[in-house]
């Protein structure tokens, strides 16, 4: 394409050439024929250019708004992933922090009590023994002393007369001048007596010091185990949804619980469940124990204890949960508040009670536990439903529970498939899945309820064998549901059974 400008660039140097003959090369405008051809086409090219110029400026406006609009979006996306992220972030360091404190409060207390309850009483202990000890050895030194006495003086006097319970062979009678004999022997005894009085209190010194050197390494392998969850929280991955015990990889939860158990055996522990009593007392019958969850010796709850067979005491260890069953006791009221369910309810032992989700809670977060469920339908008989997995989360997050690791002969898994991973509910306050409807208000009872159940073991009893009535129920096989009239709920610390066989048989 030829530029119209070219031509004009090539009359001037025609023209400017033309009229070079001049000396001093003065430039003498020469007139252009084509100028006003020129002028219009400047003019054109004006308005050429103008409306090149508006165009490509609107080109350039519309690009600069298409690209404004795409960094804005671009830019409030980032915004929300990003304070989406540091929600998340700020949610998870809240939960570490719940967590390292709550452990911290435990192993503080713990600690606090066992110096406080058990170490101080030792020491007392052993110091009045001691002293008592002391007293009556001085004070047989004393009158021996006080017989010899008397003897020598008597020998001094010449009177030799027989003292029964005195040093002398009590039928000799000594001659006036053995009276360095005599010495001699009060001597001898003296040192018998503070030698046996020395060595018992080294033995004691001993002992006392035995407690506390293995009080110290307990406290010393706790310490050691709360750094390490303390490490594994603040690697990332605290919170779990999936039931293996939250924070804790399997060797530290073995070595946790192999350090709770050695525990156990250090006279004065508490008792934090029914496996504690029945570990240290496999003989203890079935029954009411104090037990103390939360490791504080000012906070004791009464627990009902499900000791085991008399032949296989494996068996036992339970913590019962959940009592409900028709007694002459007569009915407990199962439709109760949030701190009714959080404090626990009626008396463990007899008829029907409740644990409580505080303790439930407490007992479930330091070790993994597991449960089992026997229940009795009105007209099928006996069943049973086992988890190997079951733990309670704490009260910011409504006591949800984690249950996982079904065995049982119920043909169905009801309580994972339906309850896992649901908050607790009551008639007061309402965690369901349903908007429209409050699960524990339409079933009367508290329950980790879902939208709503497919098991419910807190709904009245049954006053007929309607399999749908809103009863005591467990949805079996072909959705029809177990109707039952007698529930026991027990818990434990997971594999609880092994480990009491290789303590029971020395390892
Ligand atoms: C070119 O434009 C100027 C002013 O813009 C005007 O005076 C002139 O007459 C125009 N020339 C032609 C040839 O149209
Ligand atoms: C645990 O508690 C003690 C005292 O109660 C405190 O000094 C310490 O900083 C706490 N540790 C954590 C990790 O909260
Ligand atoms: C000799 O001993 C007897 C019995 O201990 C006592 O009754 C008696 O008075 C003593 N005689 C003298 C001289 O001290
Ligand atoms: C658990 O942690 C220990 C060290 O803290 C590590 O050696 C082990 O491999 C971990 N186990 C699993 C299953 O992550
Ligand atoms: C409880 O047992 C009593 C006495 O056997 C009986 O009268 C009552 O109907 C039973 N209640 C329920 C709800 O089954
Ligand atoms: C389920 O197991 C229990 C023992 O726990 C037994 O008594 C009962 O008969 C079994 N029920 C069925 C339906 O197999
Ligand atoms: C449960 O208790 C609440 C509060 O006392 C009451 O409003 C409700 O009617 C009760 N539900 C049943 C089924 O009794």
């Amino acid at each position: 394409m030829i530029n119209y400008r070219d031509f004009r660039v090539l009359w001037l140097l025609v023209a400017v050439s033309a009229s070079s003959s001049s000396a001093d090369y003065e430039y003498t405008p020469v007139e252009d024929p084509l100028q006003s051809v020129w002028d219009r086409l400047d003019n054109l090219s004006q308005e050429i250019f103008k409306v090149f110029q508006e165009k490509l400026e609107n080109q350039f406006q519309q690009l600069q708004r298409e690209m404004n609009e795409k960094l804005e979006s671009v830019k409030s996306k980032v915004e929300v992933k990003t304070s989406a992220i540091n929600n998340n972030i700020m949610n998870n360091l809240g939960h570490v922090d719940n967590k390292m404190a709550e452990i911290n409060r435990t192993i503080t207390s713990w600690m606090q009590n066992y110096y406080d309850g058990h170490v101080r009483n030792d020491l007392d202990e052993a110091r009045r023994k001691i002293e008592e000890h002391v007293d009556v050895k001085i004070s047989a030194l004393e009158n021996k002393f006080v017989g010899n006495i008397n003897i020598l003086m008597n020998l001094l006097a010449g009177n030799a007369s027989r003292s029964s319970g005195s040093l002398l062979p009590s039928d000799a009678t000594v001659p006036a001048g053995s009276s360095a004999l005599v010495e001699q022997r009060i001597s001898n005894t003296v040192t018998t007596a503070v030698t046996s009085l020395e060595s018992n209190l080294r033995d004691q010194l001993t002992h006392i010091s035995n407690v506390v050197t293995s009080s110290h390494s307990i406290v010393d392998t706790i310490n050691t185990h709360v750094s390490k969850i303390n490490d594994k929280l603040s690697s990332g991955d605290g919170e779990t949804g999936t039931g293996t015990h939250s924070c804790l990889n399997d060797s530290i939860a073995i070595e946790l619980i192999s350090t709770l158990e050695k525990a156990r055996e250090t006279p004065g522990f508490l008792p934090r469940d029914c496996s504690d009593h029945h570990w240290q007392q496999p003989e203890a019958p079935t029954g009411v124990f104090q037990i103390y969850p939360t490791m504080d010796s000012k906070a004791p709850i009464s627990a009902f204890c499900e000791m085991g067979d008399e032949n296989a005491k494996e068996t036992g260890g339970w913590t019962v949960i959940l009592r409900r069953r028709n007694t002459t006791f007569g009915l407990t009221n199962f439709n109760r508040t949030w701190a009714e369910y959080r404090q626990g309810f009626g008396i463990p032992g007899e008829g029907e009670w409740w644990f409580g989700l505080g303790a439930l809670h407490a007992l479930t977060y330091r070790q993994p536990y597991e449960v089992r469920f026997l229940m009795h339908d009105i007209e099928r008989g006996y069943f049973h439903a086992s988890y190997s997995n079951f733990r309670v989360e704490d009260e910011t997050r409504n006591y949800r529970l984690i249950v996982n690791g079904f065995t049982g002969n119920v043909s169905q898994d009801a309580l994972s498939t339906k309850h896992h991973g649901s908050p607790f509910s009551t008639f007061d306050r309402d965690n369901d899945q349903l908007s429209s409807v409050n699960c524990a208000v339409s079933n009367s009872g508290g329950w980790w309820f879902n939208s709503c159940y497919y098991t419910t073991l807190t709904a009245p009893f049954p006053t007929s064998a309607n399999r749908d009535a809103k009863t005591i129920r467990w949805l079996n096989d072909n959705n029809l549901w177990l109707v039952l009239d007698d529930v026991v709920l027990m818990a434990r610390p997971a594999g609880y059974s092994a480990r009491f066989n290789a303590h029971l048989h020395g390892e």
